[in-house]
């Protein structure tokens, strides 16, 4: 299993270009289902869970093929709808292939993901959706099954208790082709939600309302496949933002606009970062001395939640205390305890942790437990005293394209190390 093995101290400066959001990607490539045909996606990054999810196109029926940041996906011959557990155990969002396979097929079988290390983690608001439909669900053996009598989906209104970004993304895979119209409320209104109902309106669906929290759906009889380019990482821009800022660096982020990444913004600016536009991108310049700040995560347009571990890594070198409130996830503060082995002084109190800034952190060896908390180690790293190892890296690869090669030619100085635990 590899490392990375970081050496601290480096000022990072230089330009990376922003890969494809892998956000988006996933419930678009599980979009393909819904037509007949095939469809080509560019600007998809070479992520484990794009071949996960490639993965598991192939085990539904579908032909599904990754090369060189394309994915083909051909959902032409029999769709067989059962998502296995070995599948879904490795990622997550394998949840989504829930609506379009219940659209297409009028039933689906398919693993439920369980617990994850950020939280429990539940399905339920996506079956309330499909139940408003007219599924019939149960679960039995640890597997959800779904069944639509007569076949086809009735559209209806479905409000959510609170804002669920692939509950909001599977239930608009389910209603595009529903007899009548869907109305969503509460829906989650992140830029990758968004993305999809522009992917499904170029498939020929009709979605009102995408990137607000009321969605309205006329169902279609069919759609047509679709030739589109992913929308960038806000995600992994954040992660190289929060770098330029801790090595009081200068980097121009390539290819990402300000508009996604507004709260993230704004929290750099009070940490005492400038940054501005710059060409097609973002340029972050950091501070020598870093302010503290406050941080709440909300679903968008407020902080996310995918930045908190980023942006905590941040504090804990800045000048007074900050406190930062989980309010998305119930457990994603396993970060903590290894800044703390680093130096940091972090205290959690429920859903809330207390930042006290120190001056320096000291490179020690980590693990990676999730994908947001491996990225603040590495951050970590850039800026700690000595060298730093952070194992189980392949969290890490679940969500940045080879982040070690993108930060070595900005002057950090790391490396990846195969054959650690
Ligand atoms: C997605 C993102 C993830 C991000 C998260 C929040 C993908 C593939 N993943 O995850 O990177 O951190 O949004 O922005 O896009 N919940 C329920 N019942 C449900 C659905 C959700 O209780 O039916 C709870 C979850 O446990 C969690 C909260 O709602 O506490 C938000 O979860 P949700 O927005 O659904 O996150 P994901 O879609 O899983």
């Amino acid at each position: 299993m590899d490392s990375i093995e970081i050496v601290g101290g480096s000022r990072l400066a230089g330009s990376v270009r922003i890969s494809g959001a892998k956000n988006a990607a996933l419930p678009i490539m599980t979009a393909a289902l819904l037509a007949d045909g095939e469809h080509v996606f560019r600007n998809v990054p070479n992520l484990r869970d794009v071949h996960t999810m490639t993965r598991l196109l192939g085990r539904l029926g579908a032909d599904a093929s990754y090369e060189g940041g394309c994915v083909q996906v051909k959902a032409s011959g029999a769709i067989e709808p059962t998502a296995p557990y070995d599948l879904v155990k490795q990622m997550r969002a394998s949840v989504l292939v829930l609506g379009p396979l219940v659209a297409r097929c009028g039933r689906a079988i398919v693993s439920l993901p369980g617990g994850c290390a950020i939280g429990a983690r539940p399905i339920d608001q996506h079956l309330k959706g499909l139940e408003a439909m007219g599924a019939d669900v149960e679960l039995h053996h640890g597997y959800v099954e779904v069944i639509v009598p007569g076949g086809r989906l009735a559209g209806s209104d479905v409000a959510f208790d609170f804002p669920t970004h692939t509950g909001t993304e599977n239930l608009k895979c389910a209603a595009v082709l529903a007899q009548g119209r869907t109305t969503l409320t509460n829906c989650a209104r992140e830029p990758e939600v968004e993305e999809l109902a522009r992917v499904l309106n170029k498939m020929g669906a009709r979605i009102e309302g995408a990137g607000t929290s009321v969605i309205s759906i006329e169902g279609v009889e069919s759609l047509h496949p679709v030739d589109h380019a992913i929308i960038p990482d806000r995600i992994e821009a954040g992660t190289f933002m929060v770098a330029a800022a801790a090595t009081a660096g200068d980097v121009l982020l390539e290819g990402i606009g300000f508009e996604p990444l507004e709260a993230v913004v704004a929290k750099l600016r009070e940490a005492g970062s400038t940054v501005e536009r710059e060409g097609d991108g973002i340029r972050v310049v950091g501070s020598e001395v870093i302010q503290p700040t406050d941080i709440i995560t909300q679903p968008h347009p407020g902080f996310p939640t995918d930045m908190q571990a980023q942006l905590m890594m941040l504090m804990c070198l800045a000048k007074g205390t900050s406190r930062i409130t989980e309010t998305v996830f119930e457990n994603r503060f396993m970060h903590v305890s290894e800044l703390n082995r680093m130096g940091a002084n972090i205290l959690v109190d429920g859903r809330t942790a207390t930042v006290h800034g120190v001056t320096k952190l000291e490179g020690a060896e980590v693990m990676a437990t999730d994908l947001r908390a491996s990225a603040s180690l590495v951050l970590a790293g850039l800026v700690a005293e000595g060298t730093t190892h952070v194992r189980r890296v392949y969290h890490l690869d679940r969500g940045y394209e080879h982040i070690e090669e993108k930060l070595a030619p900005l002057g950090a100085n790391i490396k990846r190390v195969s054959g650690h635990a």
